[in-house]
C-alpha cells in the first residue's frame, strides 16, 4: 500500500511563490508516487475573522490553483476541510490530550497573539485542528514549508502522547521540506518570511500577478550595497532572489553559481523576473481555464471529499473505541 501524504493551505489572503515553491511544487512532484491528499482548510483560516463572501470565493480559487499548479484530481483527492466533519470532531479529542503550555509555545502562535488586542481561542487551538487533518488520514509524509515544521513536530508529540495513552492508535508522520525553496523571504525585507497576510506592495509575488506587476516588484526587491553577486558571501536580499531562481529553474549549485558569479543586481534582478513570468504565464492561463469551465471544480471538490471521508470516520471510530466514547453496537460510526 502507497504510503498516504496529507497537506494543505489556508484560503486567506493571496497564494504566492512562497507557498508555490515552498510546498504545492513539492506536491506535484510526488502525486504519482503516493496516495495524495490536498485540503483547503477554512476551518483554520478563520481562526481570525474572514468577509464570508471573500472566504467563500478564496476557497474556489485556492481549490482552482491546485489544479492549475499541476495537482491531477484523478489520482490525488483534493478537498475542503470543513466538508468532513471529523476534522472538527477529532481535533476535540486530541485538544484533550493537549498541554496548553505545548500551545502556548508556538512561535506562530506568539507572533499572530501579539499582533492582537483579544485573542481568539481558536487561534491557541490551530496546531491541534492541523495535527487533527493529519492524524485523520494517518498520513506518513507532510510535505510543507519551513515554517510549518514547528506545528508538524507539535503533531509528532500529540500522536505519540496518544498512542502511550490509549495503545498505538496513529502513525507518527514525518515533515518533507523542498531542498531549495522551503523559506522565501519576503522582497520588501528579507529578513521576514514571505507572508500572505503581509501589506507591503512590493512584499510579495502573487502567483496571480500579471507579468508587469511581478517585474515591477522583483526589481524593487531590497538587495545589499555590494557591487555584484557573489554566490559565497551574499547578503540575504540576494540569496533570497538566487533561491527563487534556483527553485524555480531546477538548476543546480555549480550551474548557479557559475551564471550569477559578478553578475550586476539589476541583471540578477531582471532574470529572476523573467524565470518567474515563465513559470507563472501559464499557470495563470490553466487557472483561466479551470475557473471557465461551469461545475468543474465543484465536482473535484465532491468527488475529494467523497473518497477521502471514510477513511476519516475510520479514524474517529477508532479513536472513541480506543477512549471508550460511546459508539452503538448496531452502527459503530455514531
Ligand atoms: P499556509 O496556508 O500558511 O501556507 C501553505 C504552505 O505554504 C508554505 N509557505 C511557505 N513556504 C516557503 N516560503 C514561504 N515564505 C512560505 N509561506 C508559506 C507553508 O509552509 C505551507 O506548507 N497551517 C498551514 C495549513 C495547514 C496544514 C495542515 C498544512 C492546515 N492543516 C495539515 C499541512 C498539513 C498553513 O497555515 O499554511
Amino acid at each position: 500500500m502507497k504510503t498516504r501524504v496529507f497537506s494543505g493551505m489556508q484560503p486567506s489572503g493571496n497564494l504566492h511563490i512562497g507557498n508555490y515553491l515552498g510546498a504545492l511544487k513539492n506536491w506535484v512532484r510526488i502525486q504519482n508516487e503516493y496516495e495524495c491528499i490536498f485540503c483547503i482548510v477554512d476551518l483554520h483560516a478563520i481562526t481570525v475573522y474572514q468577509d464570508p463572501a471573500e472566504l467563500r470565493a478564496k476557497i474556489r480559487e485556492i481549490a482552482a490553483l491546485y489544479l492549475a499548479a499541476g495537482i491531477d484530481p484523478k489520482v490525488c483527492s483534493i478537498m475542503v476541510q470543513s466538508s468532513v466533519p471529523a476534522h472538527a470532531e477529532l481535533a476535540w479529542m486530541l485538544t484533550c490530550v493537549t498541554p496548553v503550555g505545548w500551545l502556548e509555545r508556538m512561535t506562530q502562535y506568539k507572533a499572530k497573539a501579539a499582533k492582537q488586542e483579544s485573542v481568539g481561542d481558536g487561534l491557541l487551538q490551530y496546531p491541534v485542528l492541523m495535527a487533527a487533518d493529519i492524524l485523520l488520514y494517518q498520513a506518513g509524509i507532510v510535505p510543507v514549508g519551513e515554517d510549518q515544521a514547528q506545528h508538524l513536530e507539535l503533531t509528532r508529540d500529540i500522536a505519540q502522547r496518544f498512542n502511550s495513552l490509549y495503545g498505538d492508535t496513529f502513525v507518527v508522520p514525518g515533515t518533507s521540506l523542498p531542498a531549495v525553496g522551503a523559506r522565501i523571504m519576503g522582497l520588501d525585507d528579507p529578513t521576514q518570511k514571505m507572508s500572505k497576510s503581509a501589506s507591503g506592495a512590493n512584499h510579495a509575488v502573487a502567483l496571480l500577478d500579471p507579468p508587469d506587476k511581478i517585474r515591477k516588484t522583483i526589481m524593487r526587491a531590497t538587495t545589499d550595497s555590494l557591487p555584484c553577486v557573489d554566490v559565497t558571501t551574499a547578503g540575504p536580499g540576494v540569496l533570497n532572489l538566487l533561491a527563487i531562481f534556483q527553485a524555480f529553474s531546477g538548476w543546480n549549485d555549480d550551474q548557479m553559481r557559475q551564471h550569477f558569479n559578478g553578475m550586476r543586481y539589476g541583471d540578477l534582478k531582471k532574470q529572476v523576473a523573467e524565470m518567474v513570468i515563465s513559470h507563472l504565464e501559464p499557470f495563470q492561463e490553466r487557472f483561466r481555464r479551470i475557473t471557465s469551465e461551469p461545475g468543474y471544480l465543484d465536482g473535484v471538490l465532491r468527488e475529494g471529499a467523497e473518497r477521502v471521508a471514510p477513511i476519516a470516520e475510520d479514524t474517529v471510530r477508532l479513536v472513541k473505541q480506543c477512549m471508550g466514547l460511546y459508539t452503538s453496537p448496531a452502527n459503530a460510526a455514531l
